[in-house]
């Protein structure tokens, strides 16, 4: 039974295991930072639950201590902090913080070491953020502070809703926000008991998944709503392949799932203001956008010129993100002509491949390897056209990123690229809504004629000006997805109280 809804004092528990700017490794960050502060402009009191990862200690400042909670199962103790998140629209979320040293306190990324070895103990790392996001959500909490909703974010928050659905007392409803279903949580069987769910859970109607268990089925079966970051991927994900084996569970699932398009920060992302950019500029100012195309070129020891066409691109290096394809398109990109900055981290063998495609092409390919926040605002205002040649994208943020700084996206007809972006064809010109370039099927010579394709469009100036302010133009902010997620939480409450 779900505490009683209304519309004034909608509490909501957002579970994350990253956010921006403390320790993001990829959208997930971005968004953990800014749905919260949307919602909370609109009236939700939305607070965060994140583990004391050393620099999520070190980013927030005057934090307290709420309360101890005992350990549990084969969890440790560990304490409640709070603090507050300063998001840049000029918002604080309130945010508690797991500090347990023995799980979290250590050198390394959120999900695996220095190395790119995930972490031995990840089922207790998250099995204990999911412990004690349910904990907090029903009437066992030692807090007064009680959300009505728990917003859980992929497989790290996935058990919640399976330890509240055996809790009996008074608890949240739960909705799962699926932002990526290639990750599943898989641990043996007897991870289980180790973390305190009944051996009946170990079922193909709950957390079983094919003789093991998944912290992300125990989310998408038990939790009362799901809802995936783009309507095109809601849909992709309840057939093969994009399903990664949930497509039945999900297909019958459907009236409980949605798609909502995230948004994007307009305030930290704003070519306009951007601090990382050399020169600001807008729609109407896009002369002082070449600037940025010159440092950029300079710092990455690329031939300077300010007329060939530059690419750009940022991110994973995962089998998701299509790189492999770019890595095969990349020789016959340099002949149109044009140039390259590859700005990414990941997979070995890709890393030492893109390494290598940069000393074969000095001059007209850059690569940069790890993670860089100012780069990579510097490549959105600097490239001409940024490619996300991604197999699936679930939702996918630089392609937004990228139209709101005149520089148009050629991106893979998936996901959210298909949801955020207008292919460039006579007829989108015309009536004024293309903004990017579009390509259908994952091969490298689709790949490269749509490549070419921006080419032609880059040095036809008045159509490619056209093209950039239709992209800038858009309204990629927050708001209405905000206010679909609180509209979503209401029905959700409203249901579960009949
Ligand atoms: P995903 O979450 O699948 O990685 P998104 O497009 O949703 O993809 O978000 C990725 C976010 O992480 C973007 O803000 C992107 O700029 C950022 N990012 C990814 N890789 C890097 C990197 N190497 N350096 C800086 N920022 C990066
Ligand atoms: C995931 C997806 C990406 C999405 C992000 C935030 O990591 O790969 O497409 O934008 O989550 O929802």
């Amino acid at each position: 039974m779900p505490l009683t809804p209304s519309r004034s004092d909608l509490s909501v528990l957002f579970i994350t295991s990253e956010v921006h700017p403390l320790n993001k490794t990829g959208g997930l960050g971005d968004v953990s930072a800014a749905l919260p502060a949307a919602l909370r402009q609109l009236g939700v009191d939305v607070r965060l639950l994140i583990p004391g990862y050393p620099q999520v200690l070190a980013g927030l400042k005057y934090k307290r201590k709420v309360t101890e909670l005992a350990g549990l199962s084969q969890f440790p103790p560990a304490a409640l902090l709070s603090a507050k998140l300063p998001v840049s629209a000029s918002v604080d979320v309130p945010v508690f913080i797991i500090d347990c040293p023995g799980l979290y306190r250590r050198e390394g990324g959120p999900y695996m070491d220095v190395a790119g070895r995930d972490w031995p103990d990840n089922a207790l790392r998250f099995g204990l953020l999911a412990k004690i996001g349910a904990i907090l959500a029903c009437d066992a909490s030692p807090l007064a502070w009680r959300p009505q909703v728990v917003h859980c974010n992929d497989w790290q928050s996935g058990l919640t809703p399976a330890y509240l659905h055996f809790y009996r007392g008074i608890k949240a409803a739960s909705l799962m926000a699926i932002h990526n279903l290639a990750f599943q949580g898989i641990f043996p069987p007897g991870t289980i008991t180790q973390l305190g769910l009944p051996i009946s859970s170990f079922d193909i109607n709950g957390v079983e998944y094919h003789g093991r268990m998944s912290f992300l089925k125990a989310g998408l079966y038990y939790a009362d709503h799901i809802v995936s970051v783009s309507p095109t991927y809601a849909r992709e994900i309840q057939t093969a392949p994009l399903g990664f084996g949930f497509q039945g569970l999900l297909a019958g699932r459907r009236k409980h799932l949605n798609g909502i398009i995230n948004g994007i920060d307009a305030v930290e992302w704003d070519p306009a203001t951007d601090p990382c950019l050399v020169r600001n500029y807008t729609a109407n100012k896009l002369a002082a956008k070449t600037a940025n195309k010159r440092a950029l070129q300079q710092a990455l020891g690329l031939t300077v010129d300010p007329d060939i066409l530059f690419f750009g691109a940022v991110g994973r290096f995962t089998q998701q993100k299509g790189y492999d394809l770019l890595l095969q398109v990349a020789p016959q990109l340099t002949k149109i002509p044009a140039q390259l900055v590859v700005l990414g981290s990941g997979e070995a063998a890709l890393q030492q491949q893109m390494t290598m495609l940069a000393k074969t092409y000095p001059g007209k390919i850059a690569v940069r390897i790890g993670f860089d926040e100012t780069l990579s605002h510097l490549i959105e205002a600097g490239a001409d056209s940024f490619l996300m040649p991604s197999r699936f994208e679930p939702c996918g943020l630089n392609q937004m990123y990228s139209q709101r700084y005149g520089t148009p996206p050629l991106v893979h007809a998936t996901g959210g690229l298909l949801d955020t972006v207008v292919d460039c064809t006579p007829a989108t010109l015309a009536d004024g809504s293309a903004s990017g370039f579009l390509f259908h099927t994952m091969t490298p010579g689709h790949f490269l004629a749509a490549i070419r394709r921006v080419a032609i469009i880059y040095h036809d100036k008045p159509t490619w000006r056209r093209l950039q302010k239709n992209g800038m133009a858009k309204d990629f902010s927050w708001h209405p997805s905000a206010a679909a997620y609180r509209e979503i939480y209401l029905a959700l409450l409203s249901r579960l109280s009949k």
